[in-house]
């Protein structure tokens, strides 16, 4: 049977309790909405709420520290992320890599760290503005999964991608739809090699200025099974219009 296209909601640094009222009505219409599966990632500190008033969505967290134990003052294991109710955790957005220069190594070990202890893994990986340019995207994204895939045992089956082309993000600007599938087959290719016949069913989510008014289209993009989506996941009516796209694709 084939997968449900699947939405996450990236809400990056906004949220505070104030917030619990969008993520209620985006679970309350999700339970409408069911030809997609919808998630949300907020801040560590409303994954708690979250999880707690929401029946239906998933919940993750944007990140989390690759180690277990004590000298980490400020950090959040992957443990820690599970106890406060998460399913899953964002590891290597492009925000994480630039601001915090983490590594495809590092990014990898994030990665193996949150699937030892059974959370699910969305692993995004883009290329730069200047990497375009010269014509070096494909290149540029094979090097970044070859780095930061994780290797573990059953990977692939707790595994997403989220291609987010950094020049896409937040920018109002998106690649074609060819453009996106290209990268996608390749992205594909490239599973399953690393994984073997598993790789054929990790999802490849797009990110990068989804909104309701283009979601349609870059969804019926090849190889596309969904969107990871910052700016228009921050309000119920803008991630509805996103999830109602979706749906309706499935329909
Ligand atoms: P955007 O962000 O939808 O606001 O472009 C996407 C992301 O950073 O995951």
């Amino acid at each position: 049977m084939a997968q449900r296209p699947y939405i996450v909601g990236n809400w990056k640094m906004h949220g505070t309790r104030a917030m619990l009222s969008e993520a209620r009505a985006i679970d309350r219409a999700a339970e409408r909405l069911l030809k997609a599966e919808v998630a949300l990632a907020p801040p560590f500190t409303l994954i708690h709420a979250i999880r707690r008033e929401a029946q239906l969505i998933g919940v993750g967290a944007q990140d989390c520290h690759p180690e277990d134990g004590n000298e980490h003052t400020g950090e959040i294991s992957p443990a820690m992320v599970k106890d406060a109710g998460a399913g899953f955790v964002i590891v290597g957005h492009s925000e994480r890599r630039s601001q915090h220069h983490e590594t495809d190594a590092d990014v990898r070990a994030k990665a193996e760290a949150a699937l030892a202890v059974g959370l699910g893994v969305i692993l995004c990986v883009g290329e730069s503005t200047s990497q375009r340019d010269a014509g070096e995207a494909e290149q540029a994204v094979a090097a970044r999964l070859d780095g930061s895939l994780p290797r573990a045992e059953h990977a692939a089956e707790r595994v997403t991608i989220a291609y987010e082309p950094l020049w896409c993000i937040g920018s109002g600007c998106t690649p074609t739809v060819g453009e996106i599938g290209a990268m996608h087959r390749m992205i594909r290719a490239r599973l399953v090699e690393t994984y073997g016949p598993g790789g054929a069913a990790v999802r490849i989510l797009y990110g990068g200025s989804v909104k309701p008014e283009n979601a349609a289209e870059l969804l019926g993009a090849d190889e596309v099974g969904g969107a990871l989506v910052g700016g228009a996941s921050l309000t119920a009516e803008n991630f509805l219009g996103i999830i109602v796209a979706a749906a309706e694709r499935e329909a």
